[in-house]
C-alpha cells in the first residue's frame, strides 16, 4: 500500500493533502537541539543513531506525512574523502576548492561502501515508521549537481556564485566534467537511501534560481535530468525544488521529476499552469508566514490547499523553503492539523 505522500505524488486520488516542511528536522526543535550537544554537524550525518532520532523527531511532534532524513548536502562529499566542515551560523567550507582541471582530477567518485551507516540510518527509520507511523513516507535527499558545484567551487557558502559563474562561462568543458562528476555522486548517495528504503527523493537545487533560464537550460539542466534518469529504473516519485525558480520552474520540471517544488514567491496557480498537466506540485507557504498571527496563516494555508486541489496533476503541502530556525514549534503541527482539515473537507464535499 502506498502512502497518502507517494500516491499524491504519483497523481493518484488522496482522501488528504499530504504535508511535510523542508528542514522540518533540524534547528527549530528543542529536543534536536538537546541531542546535538557535543555533536560536530557532519559528525551527527555520520552516526546512524543520531540521524534516526532526528529524522524522527518532526514526525512525532507535527504529525507530519513524511520524514525527510536527516543529512546535508555536502556529506557525499566528504564521504568521498574532500575535506569540509560545516561552520555553525556559515555552513558548508571547503579546504581545497575545485578551480581547475588537477582539482577535478583529484576528486574521487563516490562508492556504496564508503556510505554504509546512511543505508544503516535509513533502514533505522524505516523499521520505526513501519511499526508506528505506517502512512508517514520516508523522503531521501541530495543536492543537485549545480549547488553542489557552488560550494565546491567558491569554498563555502556564496551570495553572487561569481567563482562558479566564471567557471561555467570560462571553462565550460570543465564545468560540465565537474556537474557530471557530481550528478554521478548524487545519483550514488539517493541509490543507497532508496536501495535501503527511502520511498521518494528530492534533489536540492537550491541556488539555480541565480541562473538566467537560457543558462540553466545550457550549462545545468542536461546535468540535473541526468541524475533523474539514472534513478528512474527506482519505482519512487522524484520531486525536485529550487529557491527563487519561477522563472526556470517549465525547465526545472522538464528534468525527468514527478513533483516540481515551487519557491512561495510563485502562485501556485501560475505554478500549475508551467508544468505538466499530469505532474504533482509541491508547496509553497511562505515560511516567514509562521510568524504571522493565527488569523492571518490559516486563510493563507487554505488558499494553498485550494490551489492544490484545483490542479490536476496533485499537490504536496511544504513550504516554499525551509523552516526558519526561529519557527515557534508549536506552529508547524498546527500547520498539518489545518491542511488536513481543508482538504478533506473538501474532498469529501
Ligand atoms: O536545521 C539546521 O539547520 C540544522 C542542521 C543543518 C543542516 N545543514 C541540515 C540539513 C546545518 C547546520 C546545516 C549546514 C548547512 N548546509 C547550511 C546552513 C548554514 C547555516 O547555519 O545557516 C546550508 C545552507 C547547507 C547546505 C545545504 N544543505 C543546502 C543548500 C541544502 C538544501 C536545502 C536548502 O536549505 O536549500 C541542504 C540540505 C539539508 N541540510 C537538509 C538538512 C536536514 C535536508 C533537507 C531538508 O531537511 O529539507
Amino acid at each position: 500500500m502506498n502512502t497518502t505522500l507517494v500516491s499524491a505524488a504519483q497523481s493518484e486520488t488522496v482522501s488528504r493533502t499530504p504535508v511535510w516542511f523542508m528542514r522540518q528536522a533540524g534547528r527549530s526543535l528543542p529536543e534536536y537541539r538537546e541531542l546535538r550537544e557535543g555533536t560536530t554537524m557532519l559528525g551527527a550525518c555520520r552516526t546512524p543513531d543520531l540521524v534516526s532520532e532526528i529524522t524522527l523527531q518532526p514526525v512525532r511532534r507535527h504529525g507530519v506525512d513524511a520524514a525527510i532524513f536527516f543529512s546535508d548536502i555536502v556529506v557525499p562529499l566528504e564521504a568521498a574523502g574532500v575535506s569540509v566542515e560545516i561552520v555553525p551560523g556559515t555552513g558548508p567550507v571547503i579546504e581545497h576548492p575545485v578551480r581547475t582541471r588537477a582539482d577535478l582530477d583529484r576528486l574521487e567518485d563516490l562508492t556504496p561502501d564508503a556510505i554504509t551507516d546512511i543505508a544503516e540510518s535509513i533502514r533505522r527509520v524505516r523499521a520505526e515508521l513501519d511499526a508506528k507511523h505506517p502512512d508517514t513516507a520516508l523522503i531521501g535527499f541530495a543536492g543537485a549537481p549545480f549547488t553542489v558545484a557552488s560550494y565546491l567551487i567558491e569554498g563555502g557558502p556564496s551570495r553572487n556564485h561569481e567563482k562558479t559563474k566564471a567557471m561555467m562561462l570560462g571553462d565550460p568543458q570543465l564545468f560540465s566534467d565537474l556537474l557530471a562528476k557530481l550528478g554521478r555522486m548524487s545519483a550514488t548517495f539517493i541509490d543507497v537511501q532508496v536501495s535501503a528504503g527511502a520511498q521518494a527523493f528530492q534533489l536540492f537545487d537550491s541556488w539555480a534560481g541565480y541562473l538566467s533560464a537560457a543558462d540553466y537550460r545550457r550549462f545545468v539542466l542536461p546535468h540535473s535530468a541526468a541524475v533523474f534518469s539514472s534513478l528512474s529504473h527506482h519505482a519512487v516519485p522524484a520531486f525536485h525544488f529550487g529557491v527563487q525558480t519561477g522563472e526556470l520552474l517549465t525547465d526545472m520540471a522538464s528534468a525527468g521529476c514527478d513533483v516540481v517544488g515551487v519557491d512561495f514567491r510563485v502562485d501556485l496557480a501560475d505554478a500549475s499552469r508551467r508544468v505538466r498537466p499530469g505532474q504533482a506540485l509541491q508547496g509553497n507557504l511562505d515560511p516567514a508566514l509562521l510568524f504571522a498571527p493565527w488569523d492571518v496563516l490559516r486563510p493563507r494555508i487554505e488558499e494553498i490547499v485550494r490551489a492544490g486541489l484545483d490542479h490536476p496533476g496533485g499537490h504536496v503541502f511544504n513550504l516554499g523553503h525551509g523552516v526558519l530556525p526561529t519557527t515557534d514549534p508549536a506552529i508547524p503541527g498546527l500547520i498539518v492539523e489545518e491542511v488536513h482539515r481543508v482538504s478533506q473537507q473538501l474532498l469529501s464535499a
